[in-house]
């Protein structure tokens, strides 16, 4: 799996890249914001993002700010025009939907993802966060594709009634098959002894509770990767997923384990997937016992 870290600050991705563990990396105009507001000198973003981009040989998403058609597409060819010819490894980032309010144009990303790709201006399809827009955005020829697993888990948690921060503080896992065990037993208990027909037609309650714990189906952020991914594999798409808005190391390893190409990360949880406790009271009990004689021999 590759590996991108998702900052935009500048030593977190050098020190990423020295790891020898980088192949991208993803920003977003609330990255750059943090990266701008938490730097100590004074920062010309366009000598900043032009060292980001040297920094790694990878694909670098930089995300439009605009969300009618004509602005995105204004956008991407200037920042494509003004950072590629650096280290030819910039990706626009379009929302695969741009719309804010109901009644809003729902088609201005994809029809933007189209217009780009068309013109070899790879697309990085973000905000994605259901099955349907990530076909969608293969569809209409985004090179890559962003599910954000973290804000689906938040939303999820939010639909069965928890609030983040009083319940839940953020980055902790969201544990998918309690949460579904749970809502099983909350239909059996609520189905009881009668008919089918008796629960489906008269029953609006019951019937409320199937979207209990999930969105339209899906039961977690990393179910959104999973179910994009067999969409993907399905029909032979060749769009790369990056799974995105991680929040949780074991987030990283469930994206690997099911074969995602890519997956952003938070650096510092890039910095806890190194890290086990065991490893250290090995390390520990290894420098204890290294003797003299050995000792001799390592120093050649
Ligand atoms: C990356 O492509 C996304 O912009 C990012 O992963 C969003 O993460 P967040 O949900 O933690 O803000």
């Amino acid at each position: 799996m590759k590996i991108f870290v998702d900052t935009a600050k500048i030593e977190e991705i050098k020190e990423a890249e020295s790891w020898g563990i980088l192949d991208g990396v993803t920003t977003n105009p609330s990255l750059i914001k943090k990266a701008v507001n938490d730097s100590e000198e004074e920062i010309s973003l366009e000598e900043y993002i032009k060292e980001i981009l040297k920094t790694v040989e990878g694909p670098v998403s930089l995300e439009v700010g605009a969300t009618s058609v004509e602005g995105m597409i204004s956008e991407a060819e200037v920042l494509y025009d003004m950072f590629n010819g650096i280290n030819d490894n910039v990706v626009v980032k379009v929302p695969v939907n741009t719309a804010m309010e109901d009644g809003d144009d729902n088609f201005s990303g994809i029809k933007v993802t189209k217009a780009l790709s068309d013109q070899g201006i790879p697309i990085n399809s973000t905000l994605v966060m259901t099955p349907n827009q990530a076909m969608m955005a293969a569809k209409a020829g985004a090179a890559y594709v962003s599910p954000f697993v973290g804000r689906i888990d938040d939303h999820i948690r939010t639909r069965m009634g928890l609030k983040r921060g009083e319940d839940y503080p953020k980055g902790t896992y969201y544990p998918e098959e309690l949460a579904i065990r749970v809502w099983e037993q909350k239909l059996d208990r609520a189905v009881g002894e009668r008919s089918i027909d008796d629960i489906i037609y008269k029953d609006h309650e019951v019937m409320r509770m199937f979207d209990w714990g999930n969105d339209d189906g899906i039961f977690s952020g990393i179910d959104l990767v999973w179910s994009t991914k067999q969409i993907y594999d399905q029909y032979g798409f060749d769009t790369e997923i990056i799974a995105a808005s991680i929040r949780t190391s074991r987030q990283v390893r469930s994206c690997a384990e099911m074969g995602v190409d890519i997956a952003t990360i938070p650096f510092p949880i890039i910095e806890k997937m190194m890290v086990h406790k065991k490893t250290s009271q090995g390390m520990r009990s290894f420098s204890d016992d290294v003797i003299p004689e050995y000792q001799k021999i390592l120093k050649g």
